[in-house]
Formats: structure tokens, C-alpha cells, sequence
């Protein structure tokens, strides 16, 4: 295992969710937890590490903001630098009262009627990159759902978003990379791999400001709180924020589904019988295949339910795990592609739920419907390589295609 941590041999005292046998075998080690005893692992690792696997307990620290803080919600070997409540990526990482102020900036680009422009610009993208995969064989073509499609549908749309290069998207990919799972190498080295990120975004911003034009990006620049203009952290932060929750969350939840109709060819002729069961399919795919486990810090030395959580450790909140609790769920490990009643947590629980739902969800959507009708009958066939870390997701999907549309 890269990084500074051995192999996990003990997923209840030594846990860390950066070993890739984790988000491997991420069910079974929910359900071992959601079983036991006692449903928290910990860990020393990063400076001290718990992680509750019961939606009760996910739903309590998410709401808790008096005794967990946002500041920093990608577990990593350092601290974050910039303190709450702003933090270095606000709204995220922002706590009560300035998460509100920054959140609302960001409400309106995100609002159901905007982001419901993007369908056919959506749809377009998504013919194109199955146009790329060339002439199709039934039964013995095989395309990658992860590398050739998924991959490429929410960094386009949310580079176009922010006015930044589309060229630059396997940069944006690599970028999101340093941040998400290279989270277990020592602090100075992440400190050198992140600073191409920061150097990125200071010339865009540079660039924006010296070329306006109609993007969030510019929006970002001249929006104001209470007649001021955000800080240049502030702006910083908040693209870094949206690149990183725009593109590995929804390229996830796009390849795990893709994921469990190439392995459940009942649901996926379901699928293409009735499309209209897509409108309860996509819930599922969300609630069932979650791909978002957020953290927080512990403000203050506290005792969750006999947890002896000390100042500053790391808190995992895994939304994914919270969704196939059996006490919180009927049939919660099944997937049910026509559940009707689903208040699941895929886009957390309390102050900081997505804000770009609306974005992630016609984004999913659309790839799996496109996806579906080019290839109504496809199945996974070689091995599926998982993400590693708290975003979890194919990053290779092969699948064979056995039918053509
Ligand atoms: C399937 C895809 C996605 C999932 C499952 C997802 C999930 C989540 C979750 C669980 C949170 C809560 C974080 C916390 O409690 O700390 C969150 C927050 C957030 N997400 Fe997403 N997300 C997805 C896609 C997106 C997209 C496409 C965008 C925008 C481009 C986005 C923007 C945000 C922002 C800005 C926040 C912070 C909100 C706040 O702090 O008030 N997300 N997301």
C-alpha cells in the first residue's frame, strides 16, 4: 500500500479507509460494523481517526456542529491551515454563523431551472463519448464505463461551468486525485504535490479578472457579502471546492451504477423495458451505491457514546454506510430499483447538504439513460478497480457489450 500506513489487519482499532481493500469491500465491512457491538472503528492513524457506521450515528455528528467542526472534511496526515469558520474551501468547510453567508452565494448557479439548461448539452456530451468508442462488436467488444464515459461527463460540465480550459480536463482529474486519495503521504510532500492546484487556480482567476466574462468564476469574483467583494482566499477556495465535489463524487455515482446493471441484468432490463422507472432507479442507484463519505474534526476532548473522541481527531461521517443500515432501511442491502419511499443520505444530512444535487442528479441521469440506450444489454467482465479513499467508485469498469442499440 503506498503512503505511510501499513496494510489493515484490524478494521475495528487499526482502521483506515485508504487501504484499498476498503472501498474493495465496503459492504461487508459496513454490515461487520452495523452487527457488532460497537459500531465505531478507530484508528491512531492520521492523528487519530474514528469512523460510526450507523445512519443514528452519522446523522447525529452531521447535525452536531457545536461539537464537530467542517474545517477540515478530507481525512489527510496534516491540519487544515485556515481556521473556521471559514476554513480553506467555504461553504464546506465553514461552520455556523459564515457557513450560511457562503452557502447562499453559491444557491443561485445551482438552482433547479439553471442547472436544467444543461440537459441537452448533457445528453450531447454523452453521444459523443460513446461515438468515441468506435465501431461496436456485439458479445466481444469491451469498453471501460469508467475511463471511456464516466470520467469525462462532470469535469466537462463543471470546467465549462467555471470558464476554465476543457483541455485541461485530465489536469482538473490528476488535481482532484492529489486531493482525494493521496491523502496518507506525509504532510510535506502533500504540500509539494498541491501547489500546481493552487498556482492553477491563481492564473485562471488572474485570467478572469483580466478577461471577464460570463461565468461562475467571474460571478465568484463579484459577488458580494454585505457590500464587499469575497476575499481572493474566498474565491480560491471555492472553485477548489467545486472542482473537487463536482467531479470524482458525480463520475462515482455515474460508474457504480453502470457497476450494478453490468451485474444485475434483471434491473437493467427493467431499465430499458421501462424507462420510466428510471425516476425511482435513481434514487436507488444514490442511496444503494453512495459515493460520498464526508469527515469532520472533534472541536473539543467529547464522549460519543463512550468514544473517548480527543480535540482534533478525525471524524468520518460515511453517508454511503448510513444508507444500508438495516435499522434505518427496509431491505437495506437489496437493491430495490423501484423503492418507493428513499429519504436516503447520499448528499449528507444537516447544514452542508450538496448543493449541486440538482447538477449530480440530471448528470446521472442522463449517462445512465444514454449509456442504456447505445448498449441495451452489457455485463462487467475483468476487474473492476475501486477509487480509494472517502469518494468510492470505479476507476476501471470494463464491460462487454452484448447488444447494441
Ligand atoms: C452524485 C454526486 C454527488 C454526491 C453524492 C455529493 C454528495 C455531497 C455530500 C455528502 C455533501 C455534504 C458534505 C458534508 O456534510 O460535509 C456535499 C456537499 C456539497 N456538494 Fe456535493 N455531491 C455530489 C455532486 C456535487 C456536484 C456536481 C457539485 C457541484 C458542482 C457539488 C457541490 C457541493 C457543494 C458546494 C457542497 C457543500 C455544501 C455546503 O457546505 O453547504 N456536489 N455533497
Amino acid at each position: 500500500m503506498a503512503g505511510m500506513y501499513e496494510k489493515v489487519l484490524d478494521w475495528a482499532n487499526d482502521f483506515d479507509h485508504a487501504d484499498p481493500e476498503y472501498n474493495e469491500r465496503a459492504h461487508e465491512i459496513w454490515a461487520e460494523f452495523q452487527g457488532s457491538e460497537c459500531p465505531v472503528a478507530h484508528s491512531d492513524r492520521y492523528d487519530g481517526l474514528w469512523a460510526p457506521f450507523t445512519y443514528e450515528m452519522v446523522h447525529e455528528i452531521a447535525y452536531d456542529t457545536d461539537h464537530f467542526t467542517s474545517q477540515g472534511v478530507v481525512v489527510n496526515t496534516g491540519r487544515p491551515m485556515i481556521e473556521a469558520p471559514v476554513g480553506p474551501a467555504p461553504p464546506i468547510t465553514s461552520d455556523p454563523p459564515f457557513h450560511n453567508i457562503a452557502r447562499r452565494l453559491l444557491l443561485p448557479p445551482f438552482s433547479p431551472k439553471v442547472i436544467a439548461e444543461w440537459e441537452p448539452e448533457i445528453r450531447r456530451l454523452c453521444n459523443e463519448l460513446l461515438d468515441r468508442m468506435g465501431d461496436i462488436t456485439e458479445g466481444e467488444s469491451i469498453v471501460d464505463g469508467a475511463v471511456e464515459y464516466a470520467q469525462s461527463i462532470p469535469v466537462n460540465v463543471i470546467a465549462r461551468m467555471l470558464g476554465f480550459p476543457t483541455e485541461d480536463e485530465a489536469l482538473f482529474r490528476d488535481f482532484v486525485h492529489n486531493v482525494l486519495e493521496r491523502i496518507n503521504e506525509p504532510v510535506e510532500e502533500r504540500e509539494e504535490f498541491m501547489q500546481p492546484l493552487a498556482d492553477y487556480l491563481d492564473a485562471q482567476i488572474q485570467d478572469h479578472r483580466d478577461n471577464p466574462r460570463d461565468d461562475l468564476t467571474n460571478y465568484l469574483l463579484n459577488v458580494e457579502i454585505a457590500g464587499n467583494k469575497l476575499s481572493d482566499e474566498h474565491v480560491r477556495g471555492s472553485i477548489l471546492l467545486l472542482l473537487v465535489a463536482g467531479i470524482d463524487t458525480t463520475w462515482s455515482a455515474i460508474g457504480s451504477s453502470l457497476w450494478h446493471l453490468g451485474t444485475h441484468p434483471d434491473d437493467l432490463q427493467r431499465l430499458v423495458d421501462e424507462p420510466d422507472v428510471m425516476m425511482f432507479a435513481l434514487e436507488e442507484f444514490l442511496r444503494a451505491y453512495a459515493p460520498v463519505t464526508m469527515a469532520r474534526l472533534v472541536k473539543e476532548d467529547y464522549d460519543f457514546h463512550g468514544c473517548p473522541m480527543k480535540a482534533n481527531d478525525w471524524v468520518l461521517l460515511p453517508f454511503p454506510a448510513a444508507n444500508r443500515d438495516p435499522k434505518q432501511f427496509e431491505d437495506a442491502t437489496k437493491f430495490v430499483i423501484d423503492r418507493q419511499e428513499n429519504r436516503h443520505g447520499a448528499f449528507g444530512l444537516g447544514i452542508h447538504r450538496c448543493l449541486g444535487s440538482n447538477l449530480a442528479r440530471l448528470e446521472l441521469k442522463v449517462a445512465v439513460e444514454e449509456f442504456v440506450r447505445r448498449f441495451p444489454s452489457f455485463t462487467v467482465d475483468g476487474d473492476t478497480r475501486w477509487s480509494v479513499g472517502q469518494i468510492r467508485g470505479p476507476r476501471e469498469l470494463p464491460l462487454r457489450v452484448l447488444k447494441t442499440s
